[in-house]
């Protein structure tokens, strides 16, 4: 492989990898989804044990929730090396082939976003994922050729948020499957109390708690709120987290103490007032709001429908019976929402 082209590559660093927060080296260090890192550890040492590759896998889940980061504690925990890439920047064919070439033995290459990598794209690496080879046009014009070339016995790691839009013939080419479910609350605080003492935070006792109940089952979301509460303690008060100041904090964020923000309440809102609590399409929903329908579904209607607030149904988008006359209180003639 020329290697001129392979400078040509770009590499997407997808995992949040900046020097001034905390990231998770080894399985004990990660937090939660304990049954998933026993099955991970596992693996990891049976084939570690066998001087092989791991089996290729594919990690299902929401976004934030730690995917990337599991990728890297792997290839840590097997001492080999990692190649991340994001499967929409995989446009040709040719640049996978560059990039499997360019792998040592038993390295691993992450492709986030496996759901958006190209058919053409695809296909190479059936042949890639199950016998280590690739096809390479050498030539150009009517002397071209193909060659197949072998490769070094590798592990792809893919990742992605949509579980139905992987292929089947693609899906079933990896040996181990698992998903990421959201955190618990316990989990999360966890996570920010490893935060809290890397960025020498002080919290008080039932701080943490308060920062994970509106974190949304996520520990991206659970860090990026103890970054601005950080602030608001560094500046306000000698960088000692408090209840009261993770109160004042959340407040000034706009999130309340059911974890809701501006945009939760205003889905809620409008299918409770104007929708009479639906049913309602989520494309009504998104024009009324003024969000785009896909993150309403990605990243809003996850919450809610965990919370209680909201059901999927055939005819679209509703509160459940009982929960609408606690959105529906009026205060003063005029309604409003948890009032
Ligand atoms: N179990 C965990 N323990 C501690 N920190 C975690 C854990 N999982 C994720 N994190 C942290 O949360 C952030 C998001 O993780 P990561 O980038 O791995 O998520 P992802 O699932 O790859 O997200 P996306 O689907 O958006 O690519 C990172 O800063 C990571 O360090
Ligand atoms: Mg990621």
């Amino acid at each position: 492989m020329d290697p001129e082209f392979l400078k040509t590559i770009t590499f997407v660093e997808t995992a949040e990898t900046s020097e001034s927060d905390f990231h998770p080296k080894t399985f004990d260090e990660y937090c939660g989804q304990k049954e998933l890192k026993t099955k991970l550890k596992l693996y990891t040492d049976a084939s570690r044990m066998r001087n092989e590759p791991l089996d290729h896998l594919l990690l299902f889940g929401p976004p934030g929730l730690g995917k990337t980061t599991l990728a890297q504690i792997m290839a840590q925990v097997m001492d080999v090396g990692i190649k991340i890439c994001s499967g929409p920047t995989l446009e040709r064919a040719g640049d996978v082939v560059a990039i499997l070439s360019s792998l040592e033995s038993k390295d691993i290459l992450f492709i986030d976003e496996i759901h958006r990598i190209p058919s053409t794209v695809e296909e190479m690496l059936y042949n890639a994922m199950e016998h280590y080879r690739v096809d390479v046009i050498i030539g150009q014009g009517a002397g071209a050729k193909s060659v197949n070339l072998p490769i070094n016995p590798f592990t792809l790691v893919g990742a992605t948020t949509k579980a139905g839009m992987i292929s089947a013939p693609l899906r079933s080419r990896f040996g181990i499957t698992e998903r990421l479910d959201f955190y618990l609350e316990d989990e999360l605080c966890e996570i920010i109390e490893q935060n809290a003492r890397f960025l020498q935070v002080v919290l008080e006792k039932g701080a943490a708690m308060l920062i994970a109940r509106c974190a949304r089952g996520t520990p991206r979301i659970a860090k990026k709120l103890f970054r601005r509460i950080r602030d608001f303690a560094q500046v306000n008060n000698n960088n000692q987290a408090t209840i009261e100041l993770v109160q004042q904090a959340l407040d000034f964020l706009g999130i309340d103490e059911e974890g809701l923000n501006a945009v939760d309440r205003k889905i809620i809102e409008t299918i409770a007032i104007t929708f009479n609590g639906g049913p309602v399409g989520l494309e009504t929903i998104a024009s009324m709001i003024g969000e785009d329908s896909e993150t309403i579904e990605d990243v809003y209607e996850p919450f809610l429908m965990r919370k209680g607030y909201l059901e999927k149904t055939p005819r679209g988008r509703q509160i459940p019976r009982a929960m609408l006359p606690r959105f529906l209180k009026s205060a003063g003639g005029q309604k409003t929402l948890f009032s």
